[in-house]
């Protein structure tokens, strides 16, 4: 027993002086996985065993963490500053071809470090340089995600630092389900990430998901702009997923239409970047009922009646937004759980969301960011007149969300 004992003590000695020995990497182009939080690493360049003039370094931790980098230098010298052969590149999401990375040069050494943050738990930095006379000192610390530090609907506009693509991807949780059966090949519901495995959607989009396509022939793809243009020429933050798991409320249907609200569970990590995220969820409304009149953000490739706005081409299946109002005496089944929206009052008869547009989302927008406060389930006369539409009330589902998503992670942004 004492042997025993001694023998895990040390394991935990070993592991604790493993975890904070900083490791030191001398290998250019090179992946380092982290495999726990506040695990460092450090680079000194030109230090390293091969000498290309532009080495990659890859970073890469368990999901729910992020790194911290530490980065100084001093590139100024044979070269003009910010030449295309010195500097150092950070991508704080690790994106294939750079992607909106940042750049840093310049004439005089960056003693004090520069600090990034990357967006979820993959991080790459580049150096440029022939001038081994020089150096770039890099310190990357992994860090854990919990509720004080977390983020959703982020705005890539504002993390795109070089920008590229800024006007695309405004709703980073934005997800289309497709199907691919026989000559049928479009999207027909929408969905919102709210975890790196997790989309929310209606139950009604995922009920006969097996009978209608087989989960096999489902896929999701997220970053989408046009979710009928091939993956490769849809935004560059667009990727797919394969379902495992598509699961809908137990009460779904019970009394008719209500409950309808459903899961899918990836078989992949959904790959976090400035254009693909969670959304916020409005944890702290928990018992609110949103008041009449309050403007909500619908969201959907869906079909045709959904743009006010004449310029989108109605069947491009492009990403739309329309804002919609909150009204619970349009029927009487716009109960606790329902949000009930008709479109925008004055000098529109259209506006609203329709078919296609379901299991997509309602957001409220405070903070700067989209707030996930209802599932587009179904409509009554789409986009007439005196349509309206009906959202799954998501405050009212919070214990069903965190039990479906085995209590996984969910940024409680306050
Ligand atoms: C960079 O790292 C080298 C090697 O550890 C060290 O000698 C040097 O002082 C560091 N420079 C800065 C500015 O941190
Ligand atoms: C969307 O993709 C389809 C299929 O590639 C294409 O025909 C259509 O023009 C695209 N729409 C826009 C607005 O780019
Ligand atoms: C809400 O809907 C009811 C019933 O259609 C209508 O009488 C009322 O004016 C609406 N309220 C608002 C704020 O739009």
């Amino acid at each position: 027993m004492v042997v025993l004992k001694s023998f895990f003590l040390i394991i935990l000695i070993l592991s604790i002086f493993k975890n904070s020995l900083a490791q030191h990497i001398t290998k250019c182009d090179s992946t380092t996985t982290f495999t726990v939080a506040n695990q460092v690493s450090t680079v000194n360049w030109p230090e390293t065993g091969n000498r290309n003039t532009f080495c990659t370094y890859i970073f890469k931790a368990p999901h729910n963490h992020f790194f911290k980098a530490s980065i100084s230098y001093n590139l100024a010298g044979t070269a003009p500053a910010c030449s295309n052969n010195q500097y150092v590149a950070v991508s704080i999401d690790n994106m294939p071809n750079w992607e909106g990375y940042t750049r840093l040069c310049g004439t005089v050494p960056k003693t004090s470090p520069q600090v990034f943050q990357s967006i979820a738990n993959e991080l790459k930095i580049g150096i440029a340089s022939n001038d081994f006379t020089k150096y770039v000192n890099i310190t990357i610390e992994s860090l854990p995600v919990h509720q004080g530090n977390c983020d959703c609907s982020w705005n890539p506009k504002t993390r795109i630092i070089n920008g590229v693509d800024a006007g695309k991807n405004e709703f980073i949780a934005h997800v289309g389900f497709k199907a691919k059966v026989g000559s049928f090949d479009q999207s027909f519901c929408g969905g919102t990430i709210i975890t790196p495995h997790h989309a929310i959607t209606a139950a009604h989009c995922i009920v006969n998901i097996h009978k209608t396509y087989g989960m096999a022939n489902v896929i999701m793809r997220a970053g989408s702009q046009n979710i009928t243009a091939p993956l490769a020429s849809d935004t560059v933050y667009a990727e797919e997923y394969k379902l495992i798991e598509a699961v809908h409320h137990e009460k779904y249907n019970n009394p008719q239409n209500a409950n309808d609200i459903g899961i899918v569970k990836t078989s992949t990590y959904i790959r976090f970047t400035r254009g693909v995220g969670p959304a916020c969820l409005p944890f702290s409304y928990k018992g609110y009922q949103v008041p009449n009149n309050t403007p909500l953000t619908a969201v959907g490739f869906g079909s045709t009646e959904f743009a006010l706005d004449a310029a989108y081409d109605t069947n491009s299946w492009i990403l739309k937004k329309v804002v919609l109002y909150s009204n619970s005496s349009l029927a009487k089944d716009c109960t606790s759980e329902v949000i009930c929206t008709i479109g925008p009052k004055t000098g529109y008869t259209r506006g609203d969301s329709c078919t296609r547009d379901s299991g997509g989302p309602v957001y409220a927008y405070m903070k700067n960011r989209y707030f996930d406060f209802g599932v587009i389930s179904r409509g009554i006369d789409c986009g007439g007149v005196n349509s309206y539409s009906y959202n799954m009330y998501i405050v009212s589902y919070f214990d069903w969300i965190n039990t479906k998503t085995s209590n996984a992670f969910l940024c409680n942004l306050s």
